[in-house]
């Protein structure tokens, strides 16, 4: 082989070759509108269609919750695959051929042992799934289950299984059933232990087993519960090559796809506690495993949900835990929230006793995370000067987790309003000399030039005007803006702005950059603040009242050319299509607009 394509190269070739509408078509039903399609959209839960895909720049957005990419990102996001799977979805549907790159030996073991181990883990977790639901010797642990209300469909949900006792079964009730080559590898996932004098003995007896998934389905390991007292209460799998902890979610894999319809998720601590809420209708949960969350957890979950809530104990300890969460929260710029059940509950319990309603009403009540920190610290040290200064230095290493500007503002203000100290006076106190924020690091996606849609110099002139002067927003908007930039970048600018404006009543143009995702949209601000910036300013965008009536104008103007171009479209498909019922209302209604455009045009020269 003389010439092999590079990895990049082969993406873009896929991709030139894919329809996006096709490919997002076979999940979402899409409708055309205009020179774009709309759907419902599919990472969250809603009944109009804020999905578009626009196939002249090969990206969908979704108005409703922002999600947004390209095919590959919808492939990624909606099959919950990575990289280089949905490039080989994606050349697979279009037949294009892979070069394989050739593994070495060593890899090619390697893959070899992983395939191994999540076959004997499935085969285990069978085996115990089977012997639960239908062995005699396990109708304590059945029981055990329905006293802890644990339905068997959930049970099958979950594949949750037992692994009998050496008193019933021996030592070697999963060993005996597996082949040599089996029981090596029933080792490395921690299911057999060997002992000293040769030989092995199963790990897990007398327990129910939670098998853990991985996002894919593979089982990567085992939790265990000892059924009614005794010691330890829990077991969990070592380590492995296919399981590590602090990246994996219990529940994910199940509930995965409610948290997303319902673009929420809730954190609970226990096995039982996730299991548990499923089962009394509140599905949208994962557990990490016995452990405080990790970011890499975090990020695992981050792009199922808008929202996540820490439901946890309101002991110390579930208060530390939620107050550890924070900087991971702020660090992923992921919206947390914190709902604290009462002292001596755990979920399973409250929801048990108390029902699904006042599990609700908790989580209704959750705060977020940096006004619960807050509101702690406050109880915690008090409001006098010496209180307050060590709030400040518990609030500095917060100060600093936050990505961006404006999530940094937004909880400044917040945090000034509520210890009575200036906003400026606690920036300089939080953000000082010593704690210089580390400038950001570098991006590592590239921007997507790709996905600018070109805009009318009109319409860039009143995108200028709006990310520069935001307060003239209502009035733009009030001007049908919306309309105006209808299927454009534009539009989905005025959408964000309009959302951060509603969550503080203030845009600083810079913090509009700083808190908008890459892409499109960021190369356009970033546009229109150098050139506004620089003498050749070549939109000449003052942010004079008779600039913004002259957008108006034009936009009252937009609209009218629009309408009509609509209604002539529609009395040609009547002519066309011989249907006289609506035509003569139709030429009416054009004829009304087009002479409210000539008024206009009147009036402007
Ligand atoms: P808890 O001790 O709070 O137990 O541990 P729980 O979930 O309420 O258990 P039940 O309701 O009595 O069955 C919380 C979680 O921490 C992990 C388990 O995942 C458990 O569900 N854990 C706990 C361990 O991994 N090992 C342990 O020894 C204890
Ligand atoms: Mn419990």
């Amino acid at each position: 082989m003389g010439y092999t394509e590079s990895g990049d190269d082969l993406a873009a070739r896929v991709k030139e070759q894919a329809d996006i509408v096709q490919v997002i078509g076979e999940c979402v039903e899409l409708k055309k509108a205009g020179v774009r399609y709309l759907g419902l959209c599919p990472f969250h839960g809603e009944k109009t269609p804020s999905f578009s895909v626009h196939p002249g720049q090969q990206f969908f957005y979704c108005f409703g919750c922002g999600a947004s990419g390209d095919v590959y990102s919808f492939l990624m996001k909606y099959h919950n695959l990575d990289f280089p799977a949905a490039l080989k979805d994606l050349a697979r549907r279009y037949q294009i051929e892979i070069p394989e790159r050739p593994q070495s030996a060593q890899e090619q073991e390697k893959s070899r042992r992983r395939k191994a181990m999540y076959a004997v883990n499935e085969k285990a977790a069978a085996i115990f799934h089977d012997y639960l639901l239908h062995s005699e010797k396990a109708s304590d642990a059945r029981h055990y289950l329905a006293e802890r209300q644990i339905p068997v469909e959930i049970q099958e949900r979950f594949k949750i299984g037992y692994a009998p006792g050496p008193d019933a079964v021996g030592w070697n009730f999963l060993g005996g059933q597996l082949s040599a080559e089996e029981r090596h590898i029933a080792e490395d996932v921690g299911l057999l232990v060997k002992k000293e004098q040769g030989g092995t003995y199963d790990r897990f007896r007398d327990r129910i087993l939670f098998p853990i998934f991985d996002r894919q389905g593979r089982i990567i390991g085992f939790g265990g519960r000892i059924v009614g007292e005794g010691q330890p209460k829990y077991m969990n799998s070592p380590e492995s090559l296919i399981f590590n902890k602090s990246s994996s979610l219990l529940g994910l894999y199940q509930q995965g796809e409610e948290i997303r319809r319902r673009q929420q998720a809730i954190l609970v601590e226990g096995n039982f506690d996730l299991v548990s809420l499923v089962v009394h209708g509140c599905p949208n949960v994962v557990a990490p495993l016995g452990t405080a969350l990790t970011v890499q957890q975090l990020k695992l979950l981050k792009g199922y949900a808008d929202e996540y809530v820490l439901l946890f104990d309101g002991d110390a300890a579930g208060v530390k835990a939620a107050m550890r969460a924070v900087p991971l929260f702020l660090g992923e710029q992921v919206a947390g929230k914190v709902a604290l059940l009462p002292p001596g509950h755990d979920p399973d319990t409250f929801v048990l006793e108390k029902g699904l309603p006042a599990l609700k009403a908790l989580l209704d009540q959750a705060m977020p995370l940096p006004e619960f920190t807050l509101a702690q610290l406050v109880q915690e040290h008090g409001l006098t000067l010496d209180g307050k200064s060590r709030i400040i230095d518990e609030l500095r290493p917060l100060v600093k987790a936050a990505v961006s500007p404006l999530q940094r503002s937004l909880m400044l203000s917040h945090f000034s309003e509520t210890i009575g100290i200036p906003a400026e006076e606690l920036k300089a106190a939080l953000v000082s000399a010593a704690t210089a924020l580390p400038p950001e690091p570098e991006r590592k996606q590239p921007l997507r030039r790709e996905i600018l849609v070109p805009l009318t110099p009109p319409q860039k002139r009143l995108v200028t005007h709006m990310v520069l002067y935001p307060h003239s927003l209502g009035a733009l908007e009030g001007g049908g803006i919306r309309s105006c930039l209808f299927g454009t970048i534009g539009e989905i600018l005025f959408l964000q702005l309009r959302g951060l404006l509603a969550q503080s009543g203030e845009v600083e143009p810079e913090e509009l950059l700083a808190g908008l995702p890459e892409g499109g949209e960021r190369i356009l601000v970033a546009d229109i603040l150098l050139s506004s910036s620089s003498d050749s300013n070549a939109l000449c965008c003052q942010g004079t009242e008779e600039e913004l009536a002259e957008l108006l104008c034009w936009m009252e103007r937009e609209g009218l050319v629009q309408k009509s171009k609509k209604l002539m479209e529609r009395i040609a498909e009547c002519t066309a299509g011989n249907d006289d019922t609506d035509l003569q209302q139709l030429v009416f209604e054009k004829m009304e607009v087009d002479k409210a455009l000539q008024s206009l045009r009147q009036k402007s020269s």
